[in-house]
């Protein structure tokens, strides 16, 4: 079986859970899901960022003993997981054992490796980040530096450990250059190589001026640097350093999904530091946008975080799902607004999805028993409505693995559209009086269609699916990729359940 393994960042823990750590979960699930019901053996972590500055910071503000403030907020982030019924196999904390132990034999190696040395830092260090800046990157305010982000910076000087980032520097566009799906999308890439192109300083990877975080081997004071400490948590989720022969296998085929603002953390960082340490560099990494609230940048101090778990309790979850991979591209910015959310979600699911299941089944329901009336032929399957559901799988298979998810989605809510305007063009409930056995044969193709939309779409909205699927009453062994295929339509006979209405529609005359 073909091995994957699929990544989000670990979470900060100085923060409630908001949509961007919702958006890059939802992103990595969707691809488990596609993968592991296309036959892939699939695993999928995430977890909590729990040390550093920025975390101490937080809970000293709190006036709470930190790891009491890390527990608490990690449970946040776990919670989440289960409110977007996230399929991952692992969620791994810092301060968990296992991971502590990872990160420290992982420094082992790259000092064995002699790719580390002792000296002083001093510079701009920005907490928030929790990443060092040279002046060249800052812009210049009143006589104080501020990243990009508008985020100020701090001077520090300190005795610190240093990795040997600069050796590395030819190698990584080598790197870049051999493995062009290595940084994805392109724009992103370009990016990184002109980073790395306009030079490397090696890399400041401990701290001494704050306790919370993994002490250095051998030193009493010396703090891992928290990126380097949270990079590893994607090999403790194997079994670091023991990584057994088949998790080898999907550390080939690693798929990390983040963030564009993480990008130079794990695009050029983890694979240096991977190089330096001797093993091998994950296949992917791919970088998404940011979603901004009604046109505005989202941050705490404007108070407009969106909060995920009341968009699920108020609209549901596939919605909220659906809204997100739908509405961008991968990879591009996008803007979270009440009326887009609406109208995306009103067009597409319960128009266009919900609408035409509902009625026709209703009308199967009414005058035909619930029971299908026809049994699809091989030439039937020739009929556009058919033909075009059984190519479906090829087509958004193509989309999927170049992480064109909206666009997967298009395909599948065009087959929906053509579905429609199939059932408005054959018109079952005027051919019913004259020709009811044509009727039955439209049916039967269109709960076919049906049947190929409930299994296909169960990556992207998962509670949906499996209602279309329950209620054409399709086998639970009989949902996963393999059965997109004519041998096993829907035949004669077969018997369907009540139908529910499956998406509400929502008044848009308030936003
Ligand atoms: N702890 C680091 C990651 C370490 S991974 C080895 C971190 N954590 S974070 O909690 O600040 O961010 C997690 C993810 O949320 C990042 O991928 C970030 O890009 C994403 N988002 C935060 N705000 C976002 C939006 N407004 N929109 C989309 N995603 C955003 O960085």
């Amino acid at each position: 079986m073909k091995k994957i393994y699929i990544t989000t960042p670990i979470f900060y823990v100085n923060d409630l859970p908001h949509i961007g750590h919702a958006y890059t979960s939802i992103i990595c699930d969707t691809i488990y899901k596609f993968y592991q019901l296309n036959g892939f053996d699939v695993l999928f972590t995430t977890g909590t960022d729990e040390h550093g500055l920025k975390v101490e910071k937080a809970a000293n503000s709190k006036k709470v003993n930190v790891k009491d403030f890390v527990d608490s907020v990690s449970k946040n982030f776990k919670n989440l997981t289960f409110k977007l019924q996230l399929s991952n196999t692992d969620f791994v904390r810092t301060t968990e054992e296992r991971h502590k132990n990872a990160a420290l034999f992982f420094w082992d190696k790259l000092e064995t490796n002699n790719q580390i040395y002792l000296s002083k830092y001093k510079g701009w260090y920005s907490i928030k980040d929790e990443s060092f800046y040279q002046e060249k990157e800052l812009e210049k305010i009143n006589n104080e530096f501020y990243t990009a982000d508008g985020e100020k910076v701090e001077w520090i000087e300190e005795e610190s450990y240093f990795f040997k980032l600069s050796n590395w520097e030819n190698k990584l566009l080598d790197y870049y250059k051999n493995n062009p799906n290595f940084i994805m999308p392109d724009s992103r890439r370009n990016e990184v190589i002109s980073f790395v192109s306009s030079g490397l300083k090696d890399l400041s990877i401990s701290r001494t001026s704050f306790k919370w975080g993994i002490t250095v081997k051998n030193t009493k004071n010396h703090i891992m640097y928290v990126w380097i400490d949270a990079l590893v948590n994607y090999l403790t989720s194997l079994g670091y350093p023991s990584i057994s022969d088949e998790k080898k296998e999907f550390w080939k085929n690693c798929i990390h999904i983040i963030g564009k603002d993480i990008l130079k953390f794990h695009a050029v960082y983890w694979p240096a530091m991977l190089m330096a340490a001797n093993l091998p560099i994950p296949k992917t990494i791919f970088a998404h946008g940011w979603w901004t609230n009604e046109g505005k940048k989202i941050s705490k101090s404007l108070g407009n975080t969106i909060d995920p778990n009341k968009i699920i309790e108020e609209y549901g979850l596939d919605q909220f799902k659906y809204f997100l991979l739908r509405e961008v591209n991968l990879g591009n910015d996008g803007d979270y607004s009440k009326i887009s959310f609406l109208n995306r979600i009103n067009a597409d699911l319960s128009n266009n999805l919900g609408n035409l299941i509902q009625r026709t089944l209703k009308f199967l329901n009414k005058n035909f028993n619930s029971t299908i009336p026809y049994s699809i032929i091989d030439s039937d399957t020739k009929i556009q409505p058919l033909k075009d559901g059984y190519d479906l799988l090829n087509k958004v298979d193509e989309m999927m693995k170049i992480f064109q998810i909206s666009f997967s989605l298009k395909l599948i809510f065009d087959y929906i559209t053509s579905l429609n305007k199939f059932m408005d063009r054959e018109e079952p409930w005027n051919s019913f009086k004259n020709n009811p056995k044509k009727t039955g044969k439209d049916l039967a193709i269109l709960i076919e269609g049906f049947r190929l939309i409930g299994i296909i779409l169960q990556p992207f909205i998962p509670n949906a699916s499996s209602k279309i699927l329950d209620t054409i009453n399709i086998n639970k062994n009989l949902r996963s990729f393999k059965y997109l295929n004519k041998d096993h339509k829907i035949q004669k006979g077969h018997f369907i359940n009540e139908p529910k209405p499956i998406f509400p529609r929502y008044e848009t005359k308030d936003c």
